[in-house]
């Protein structure tokens, strides 16, 4: 039987992609790995040994975070709608938590007024131009309170922090920046934060890959120039996820069969999208770069381009990993690796259609 398909991890990229988060020169801050994008109890530990701590959003994920070894101070809690026994929990254990409604926070200004927590903010913005960050930040999103309710509030001083999530995948620093900017504009009202969590989205894009020395700079200017309105050291937490171990990892399958179909190639892996599913969950923004190797490992000859679909070993009709055009005359015992597969892929791995959860290797 085949080893494939497995999730390979290079963790020398993963250390590097570590490394260049921690730089950012501001010192009071604390980077907390979103385990939503890898939640492999060994790249949990890795991380953890560089240095890192970790953002759960789910029950599942703070039991995983535990048992890796990350102390209670060493992770934040921000999920949408908790419900009141686990606020309760969380208090228990006395780790960090970033509240979504004013239901929750009443809730826990009237249960725990001793422990400031901190708010997952909305505002509308005229920077959210494109339809994809109003998932996440705006009207339209769903999440987070919308400072202008809170500003209204008594309990202002009551707040111990302010959560920022503006979106995903995103290389535009100077964006990232008008949010952050406008968060500390309303972070001012709130005389009792200890700290702003400005969450993650740094994107993953070979050609222009995130410029985390800019990004440090401006981000460590804010701060200080926060700080110093607040006449003290304002913690910054961030919560990375993709770009700590995206482009880390492939995902490798082994060709099973090749048909011919209209002029296209169909390659069939021993593998399914259920165990792959970014392009499922993501159709229009799942890009993996597809390489072909021969069973011996070397790269298959160039040859003329042709238009190829690679597809999975299951019977549902949308099983297809890409689309693409290939140079390259694939035949079966082949091996196709996909790229950038190391956030967002085994983790959103599902038991739909039967295959099992593959093996995930660290070199
Ligand atoms: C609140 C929050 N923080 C951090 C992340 C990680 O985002 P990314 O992988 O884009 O860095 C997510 C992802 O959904 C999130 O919802």
């Amino acid at each position: 039987m085949s080893s494939l398909p497995v999730y390979l991890y290079d963790t020398k990229q993963i250390a590097g992609h570590c490394n260049k988060i921690a730089s950012i020169p501001y010192p009071q801050k604390s980077i907390h790995f979103a385990s939503m994008a890898n939640s492999n109890p060994e790249f949990l530990h890795f991380v953890k040994n560089q240095g890192l701590h970790i953002f759960v959003n789910s029950l599942k994920h703070l039991q995983l975070a535990e048992e890796v070894g990350f102390a209670p101070d060493q992770i934040v809690f921000t999920a949408s709608s908790v419900d009141y026994s686990t606020l309760d929990l969380l208090y228990g254990k006395g780790i960090r938590v970033n509240l979504d409604s004013i239901n929750q926070l009443n809730y826990w200004l009237g249960n725990y007024p001793d422990s400031l927590p901190g708010i997952r903010c909305n505002f509308d913005s005229e920077a959210i131009q494109n339809g994809r960050a109003g998932y996440f930040i705006g009207d339209k999103s769903r999440l987070g309170i919308d400072l202008s309710d809170l500003i209204d509030l008594d309990a202002k001083d009551k707040i111990g922090g302010l959560h920022l999530y503006v979106g995903t995948d995103i290389t535009d620093i100077e964006y990232l920046m008008k949010f952050y900017t406008t968060l500390t504009k309303w972070a001012v009202h709130f005389p009792n934060i200890q700290y702003l969590d400005l969450g993650g989205g740094f994107g993953v894009d070979s050609l222009h890959p995130f410029d985390f020395e800019r990004f440090g700079a401006n981000v460590s200017d804010l701060m200080h120039s926060f700080s110093a309105i607040m006449n003290r050291e304002i913690e910054l937490i961030l919560e990375p996820g993709r770009i700590v171990g995206a482009e880390a990892a492939c995902f490798l399958a082994q060709v099973v069969d090749v048909k011919e179909r209209a002029g296209r190639q169909i390659v069939v892996l021993n593998a399914s999208l259920s165990q792959f599913p970014r392009p499922l969950f993501y159709p229009d923004e799942a890009h993996h770069p597809v390489q072909i190797f021969s069973p011996d490992g070397n790269p298959k000859p160039v040859l003329v381009q042709r238009k190829v679909g690679i597809v999975g070993c299951s019977t549902y009709s949308r099983d297809v990993f890409a689309e693409t055009v290939l140079a390259a005359d694939v035949q079966p015992g082949d091996v196709v690796s996909f790229g950038n597969a190391g956030s967002y892929c085994a983790s959103m791995f599902t038991e739909f259609l039967g295959f099992e959860k593959p093996k995930e290797l660290f070199l």
